[in-house]
């Protein structure tokens, strides 16, 4: 689907793993200028207009689209509507389109892609509008003195010229398609989170929603009144609320699939023959009573309570990022999910702005979340479910 990426994936193997994650101080001040700019644009706020009531998952999508596009290829890339809006349709297009390929024979999927691509496009679409933008940062990096770049990226797409090869360099559109691969990992799995999240706000006795507020405030103050990757991190109510809607709120039926590449022996004695699909079925590991007390009730300050306070590798065990064999939302093992430090950043910079200037409330006559839309594996927030955004005044 996406040339070489998955026979050389070097924007995974050494960007994401680990370079990302050490850059993430430096893309917060970005993150953070784009959520304050892009909320009351994607909201619709105006000066005259006080209170909105508008469709979240779209919405976030769209918000988390130019967030994480701060960080991935910069500004004013970022604000181009044309693009954003190209690359969100790519994972809507092309996500289902996979599911569909595995109902053809193998020897035809590759002809039914090509046949997909000819009349629907998104994908070369999106690699064409975004070439410019990526191209502009091989130009930025060709200037500056090499190291000046490389310790304090202004964007993802300078951490992936470090490890291109020399051909990806000369032709742009090589490197475009690792954006725009790595995009479709990063917004709509955001996206539904921050909708998640907001409609559990609305839902929760304002007396929660204070206390997280107040925590956000009381962080961002101890250091010196500046958001920055230190205040995001003692967030724990806010991150205790997004890995519980991780844990209640499953994205997919089954994930972290694997093809056994040898005969392999499980736990409880049972051969995999070689060449055997496995999955993991989150829900009955994220509703186990021996690992979670009282597991069929929502409880946003769960991992919150559990923490001792003394950051040990026991607090660090109730972060949302810690990937576990019983909390398997990003994934398990080697290949658990490399994004998750920068989905978590990137989240919880939008869902503070928003949670500080915003009174989040249902429509009148609505009282809870309308069910969600379920394709496939997937499950997604419903696309139409509103709630009203009133600006707070205090
Ligand atoms: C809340 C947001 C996110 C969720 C829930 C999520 C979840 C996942 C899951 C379940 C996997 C499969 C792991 C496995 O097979 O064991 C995965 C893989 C991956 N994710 Fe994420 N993800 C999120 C955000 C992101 C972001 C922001 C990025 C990139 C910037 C990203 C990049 C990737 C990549 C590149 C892989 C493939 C890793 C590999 O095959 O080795 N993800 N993610």
């Amino acid at each position: 689907m996406f040339g070489d990426i998955t026979t050389n994936p070097y924007h995974l193997e050494t960007i994401i793993r680990s370079d990302l994650t050490k850059a993430l101080r430096s893309l917060v001040p970005e993150m953070l200028e784009e959520a304050r700019l892009a909320i009351p644009e994607h909201l619709q706020m105006t000066d005259s207009v006080t209170s909105v009531s508008i469709p979240v998952f779209p919405t976030m999508v769209h918000l988390v689209a130019r967030v994480s596009n701060r960080a991935m290829i910069g500004a004013p890339g970022c604000r181009d509507e044309k693009f954003l809006k190209k690359q969100v349709s790519v994972a809507e297009e092309v996500i289902p389109m996979s599911q569909i390929l595995n109902w053809f024979p193998v020897f035809l999927r590759s002809a039914v892609w090509k046949l997909f691509c000819v009349t629907v496009g998104a994908k070369d679409d999106a690699v064409r509008l975004v070439s410019p933008y990526v191209q502009s940062r091989i130009e930025y990096a060709q200037q500056v003195d090499p190291s000046q770049a490389l310790d304090n990226p202004n964007t993802i797409t300078d951490l992936l010229l470090r490890y291109a090869p020399e051909e990806d360099i000369k032709d742009v559109t090589k490197l475009a398609v690792r954006v725009v691969h790595l995009n479709m990992a990063a917004i709509h799995t955001s996206g539904i989170f921050t909708t998640h999240a907001l409609f559990e706000l609305a839902r929760m006795p304002p007396q929660q929603v204070q206390e997280i507020r107040a925590e956000i405030t009381a962080a961002i103050d101890s250091e010196g009144g500046v958001c920055n990757k230190s205040a995001v991190g003692k967030f724990y109510l806010l991150d205790s609320l997004l890995k519980e809607i991780g844990r209640f709120h499953s994205l997919f039926a089954v994930g972290s699939s694997r093809v056994t590449l040898r005969e392999a022996v499980i736990a409880d004695g049972t051969v995999l023959p070689q060449g055997s699909v496995v999955a993991f079925a989150p829900k009955p590991l994220h509703h186990n009573p021996q690992v979670y007390n009282d597991p069929d009730t929502f409880d946003p300050f769960r991992f919150a309570k559990l923490r001792r306070g003394d950051n040990t590798a026991h607090d660090i065990q109730q972060s949302f990022t810690n990937l576990s064999n019983d909390y398997i939302v990003f994934g398990i093992g080697k290949h658990g999910c490399p994004g998750r430090f920068f989905a978590a950043l990137k989240i919880k910079v939008i869902l503070s702005e928003l949670l500080l200037s915003y009174d989040i409330a249902f429509p009148e006559g609505a009282s809870h979340t309308p069910k969600p839309f379920a394709f496939n594996i997937f499950t997604v927030p419903n696309p139409t479910a509103k709630l009203v955004f009133t600006k707070r005044t205090v």
